[in-house]
């Protein structure tokens, strides 16, 4: 039983005993990764199962779940903040060394020119052009589309590009943010819409742009629903008015609706879509549109320092993260399921899912009673007397996302056994705090 932690290092190995006199109680996240940071032990976010798992970020050998098995003593960390933590995997790593560069800013990369092409053909569009990252092909789409001074974009209100980019458009762009009332499943009203888009009034900025993001991101990583794109679409050609995707997540709204990411986006003047979270590559976004927007683009990514020289390399590893991305995405929508239905099987109604269904990688949770920062304090928390009901010692990283919310995303880098384990935690935790 283990009731106290004596913890013994030897040989870079971690056991931890239990004996009921234990000083220790709870082993704080910090002394877990100190723990981990000086010994080989098990990390959640490890390469896909059936893959030898080598990589050694912070220096931490990662065992695989076949380890833990024989391991149950070894602490396990599932990270479920972001699919922005991916590690490259193996694969990813080799490519670099493989890619062959020149120099992007001077047209002579070809990795990079592979890259853009086979974007600008999975999402039907053009062209397209490789960015170091999602905030700053959103602000080239903003800059691009957007050039008469007294501009303004409408978007809704718990989009990225409003609530979490510093105001970039603002800031940079000198262009105002008009926002729309964001529904649960991350559309916004047309109706509402329609009214927004301002008269040929010298007092009112002037209509330039609409901006949706799907998946959407802060309902949940909601699917936006393909009617509504079509009316969107019909209202923007009505008005003249362009729309820019914020397709950090396209790719997993395309898994989800099992349609090609082109469908999502036809019609639609421009989209980004991230390299760099579930698809899984070390870096980068992609920008599309028409020839022109993207030449446009490029003059202003060059303007605010995003011409990257030998952006062959980081071109390569997304070409090898791109190879796989259906298989990757569908499976982190079923690990999110895994979570939700782990969740719902409690039947608490003080913790309970947000959202209908998880429509892709992303689980929200609605705690009542017990605050956001309580559980996702507790569940990275190992404590000595959990590792019996849990046959292990499992902590789980997640975040808070508003006062009563909480956020877990699932990505490529976590295994279905994980994910098992953090649900198995999960449940522990929110059972222990609601005293179940
Ligand atoms: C919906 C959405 N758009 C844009 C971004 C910005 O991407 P990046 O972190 O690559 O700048 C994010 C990042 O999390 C996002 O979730």
């Amino acid at each position: 039983m283990f009731a106290s932690a004596a913890i013994a290092m030897a040989h870079h190995r971690i056991v931890l005993q239990g004996t009921r006199s234990s000083r220790c109680g709870a082993l704080s996240f910090r002394q877990m990764q100190i723990m981990m940071m000086q010994s080989p032990c098990r990390i959640g976010n490890h390469q896909p199962p059936g893959m030898s798992v080598k990589y050694h970020a912070h220096h931490v050998s990662c065992l695989t779940m076949s380890t833990y098995a024989s391991n149950k003593c070894l602490p396990v960390l599932i990270d479920l903040r972001s699919d922005t933590l991916t590690q490259p995997t193996e694969k990813i790593r080799q490519s670099l060394v493989q890619a062959q560069t020149g120099d992007d800013v001077y047209h002579e990369d070809n990795e990079v020119k592979a890259l853009e092409t086979a974007m600008a053909q999975l999402l039907g569009h053009e062209a397209s052009l490789f960015v170091p990252s999602g905030t700053m092909a959103n602000l080239l789409a903003v800059m691009t589309h957007c050039q008469k001074r007294g501009s303004e974009v409408l978007l809704g209100h718990k989009s990225h590009m409003f609530r979490w980019s510093q105001g970039n458009i603002a800031q940079i762009a000198g262009v105002h943010s008009n926002a729309l009332t964001n529904m649960p499943d991350g559309t916004f009203c047309l109706n509402e819409l329609q009214t927004r888009i301002q008269a040929d009034d010298e007092h009112c900025p002037i209509t330039s742009l609409i901006c949706i993001e799907n998946t959407h991101c802060d309902t949940g990583g909601t699917i936006l629903n393909l009617p509504w794109l079509r009316e969107l679409r019909a209202m923007s050609t009505k008005y003249n008015i362009p729309v820019h995707v914020d397709g950090a997540r396209l790719l997993n709204a395309a898994v989800g609706l099992k349609i090609p990411p082109s469908e999502l986006v036809r019609g639609f003047e421009s989209v980004q879509v991230c390299l760099s979270k579930g698809v899984g590559a070390p870096f980068g976004s992609i920008l599309a549109g028409t020839k022109r927007f993207v030449t446009q683009a490029r003059r202003y990514r060059k303007a605010i320092g995003g011409g990257v020289r030998q952006n062959g390399f980081m071109a390569r590893a997304g070409l090898c993260a791109l190879e796989d991305w259906e298989m990757k995405l569908q499976r982190d929508h079923e690990h999110a399921k895994l979570i939700a239905q782990g969740v719902e099987s409690i039947g608490s109604g003080q913790v309970r899912l947000l959202t209908e269904s998880v429509d892709s990688n992303i689980v929200l949770l609605r705690t009542k009673c017990v605050s956001p920062e309580k559980i996702v304090s507790r569940l990275k928390r190992i404590t000595p007397d959990e590792g019996e009901s849990l046959e292990g010692s499992i902590a789980v990283r997640c975040a808070p996302l508003e006062k009563d919310v909480i956020r877990l995303v699932t990505s490529c880098n976590q295994s279905t056994e994980d994910i098992k384990l953090a649900v198995k935690k999960l449940q522990f935790v929110i059972m222990e705090l609601l005293k179940m």
